[in-house]
């Protein structure tokens, strides 16, 4: 049963109570998260916070998904980092 939504780059992605953003974003089947340094996908990998390879930005701070918990209403959107 759905907690709420928020929204992923503008569409709306349900969660459940006590889910990450990673985890919503997964079950919504979501898996491309943005682009990292050296243009390679970000995703969600680790789950713990150590690897930072599912950062989004969330009211314009980057975050690791797998650790932000998903809240009504929130913007979340991709981080497309520069290519050096
Ligand atoms: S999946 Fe590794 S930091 Fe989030």
């Amino acid at each position: 049963m759905s907690a709420g939504s928020f929204l992923w780059k503008g569409v709306a992605v349900p969660f459940r109570e006590g889910e990450s953003v990673a985890a919503a974003l997964m079950r919504a089947g979501i898996r491309n998260l943005g682009r990292d340094g050296a243009g390679a996908g970000l995703r969600y990998f680790c789950g713990i916070g150590a690897c930072q390879n599912c950062v989004v930005s969330v009211g314009g701070s980057v975050v690791e998904a797998c650790l932000t918990p998903a809240c009504e209403g929130m913007a979340v959107e991709a981080v497309e980092m520069a290519h050096g």
